[in-house]
This record gives structure tokens, sequence and C-alpha cells, in this order.
């Protein structure tokens, strides 16, 4: 039976991605910092822990992040030791855009797939759209100025159980490289999604929409991060909102 290994099991994505394995029948083991039930303890900074918890395993799924630098030195030890391990598959999620939006962070991402498809473990790489708890975060975390700043673009923000779901079945098929991109069933724009915001949380602080200037807020505004075409994802930010 095929071994799965989910790094970041107790993360947004990383554990839906988990639940849905064990839901569909997989031998699944967990990995965070701190390990607990269902999870082996390994940190992906130092490496400690690491060839221990893939002892066995057959497929990691990689849903483990710093989201900042760390996320960097974490791929690179999880890469080798995979391959030392001789891993079958590894399938991670990156972000739709991520080589197309000037953006320190996006580099990165580009930087990590490049290590994942340079790593001589056969891998499968899952660009996702923005997931619902972020666009959220735009808006609560202005939560002391009277009014809530946002841009002047649209997002297609989509479920973490969505995504979850997707890296688990990606996790159970062959290895693909690229997978096609996954997005959210709406593209919104940031003024309707804080309307929504508004009904669903009773705020009364009305948003400001501006254009920031520069070639990061062009690639925004022309929409690159986000999925032409028939939704992979069902669950709408209103949906979300309501499930809160
Ligand atoms: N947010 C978005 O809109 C979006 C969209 C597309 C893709 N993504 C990508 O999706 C990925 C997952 O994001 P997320 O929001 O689900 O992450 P998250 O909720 O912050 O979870 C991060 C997970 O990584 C683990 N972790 C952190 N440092 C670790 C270390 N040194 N060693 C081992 N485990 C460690 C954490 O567990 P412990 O802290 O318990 O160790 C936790 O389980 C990221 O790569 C992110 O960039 C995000």
């Amino acid at each position: 039976m095929t071994k799965f290994l989910v790094t970041g099991s107790s993360g947004q994505v990383g554990k839906p991605a988990a639940e849905a394995l064990r839901a569909r029948g997989a031998e699944v083991v967990g990995l965070t910092r701190r390990g607990g039930p269902g999870a082996v303890a390994a940190d992906l900074v130092s490496g400690e822990g690491l060839d221990k918890a893939l002892a066995g395993v057959d497929t990691v799924v990689h849903l483990a992040s710093g989201n900042n630098k760390r996320d960097l030195p974490m791929l690179r030890n999880l890469t080798t030791a995979a391959a030392a391990a001789g891993i079958r598959h590894l399938v991670m999620v990156s972000i739709v855009g991520c080589d197309r939006v000037p953006l320190g962070f996006y580099r990165q991402k580009v930087e990590l797939e490049e290590i994942a498809l340079a790593s001589g473990v056969p891998v499968t790489i899952q660009r996702a759209t923005q997931f619902h708890s972020l666009v959220e975060q735009v808006f609560t975390a202005q939560k002391f100025l009277p009014v809530v700043f946002g841009p002047a673009w649209s997002f297609q923000p989509i479920a973490v159980e969505e995504v979850g779901a997707r890296m688990a079945e990606l996790a159970q098929g062959a290895p693909r490289g690229r997978a096609e991109d996954i997005g959210g069933p709406l593209q919104q724009t940031v003024r309707e999604l804080h309307a929504l915001w508004k009904r669903a949380t009773g705020s009364r602080r009305p948003g400001v929409i501006f254009r920031p200037p520069g070639k990061m807020s062009a690639a925004y505004a022309a929409g690159v991060h986000m999925v032409p075409g028939a939704a992979y994802g069902q669950q709408t930010f209103e949906q979300y909102l309501q499930s809160r």
C-alpha cells in the first residue's frame, strides 16, 4: 500500500489534504515541527527528523510553509532527503501567475518550483489562486482604520478544502510536472468581495478602492493571477463567509 507523508499537516491546506487522502482510504502520516496524533515531528529548516519521517514513504505532499524565505531551505532539505530515500512522487502547491507578477514572494515561488523540478524526484506542482482566508485577511487586517482600503483588482479565491482535495487526487496519480492551474468559482472585484465581507460581518466601514502604481499592480489588474475558463473550485467567497 502506498504510504503518503503530508508536510504541513496542521496547516490551512495541509490539514484538508491529509483528511482527503485518509477519506480515500490511503495510509497517511503528517509532518509538523511538533508532531502529534497522526503526525511525526520534523523540522524542515534544520532537517532534523526528516530522514526518519521519510522512512517507508512512497509519496510526499509538501504543504509546509513558513510563507517566507525559510521555504527555500525547507524545500532543499526535503528534496535532497526525498531523492536519497527514493521517494516516487513529490506533490506541492504553488501560486497561479507566480511567474508573471513581479513580486519577491512570487519570484521565490518560481524558484521553489525550479528546485522541485530539478530535484530528480518525480514531481507534480499545482498552482492555485488565493485562498478565501487570504482575501478575508485583507479586510480584517485593517480593523483599526475607519475605512477599508483595497486595490482595484479582481481575485478568484478558492476554498482550502478544495485545494486539499485536489492535492490528494494528484498524489494518488502519476507525476505530471506542472498540473493545470486551479482557481475558485468566481472572479470578483475587490469592491464586490468587500461588499460581501461587510454584509457577512456587519462592518459599516466603507471601502476605498485605489489603483496602486507600478508593474506589480498592472499585472494584478491584468488578471494574470487568475484562471480563465471553467472553474475548478465550487465554494464562493460568500459561501465561505457564511460557513464561518
Ligand atoms: N494563502 C494563499 O492564498 C495561497 C494560495 C496558493 C498557494 N499557497 C501556498 O500554500 C502553501 C500552504 O499554505 P498554508 O496557508 O496552508 O500554510 P499554513 O497554514 O501557514 O501552514 C504551514 C504548515 O507548515 C508547517 N511548518 C512550518 N514551518 C515548518 C518547519 N520548519 N518544519 C516543518 N513544518 C513546518 C506548520 O506546522 P507547525 O507550525 O506546527 O510546524 C503548518 O502545518 C504555502 O506554500 C502557500 O504559499 C497559499
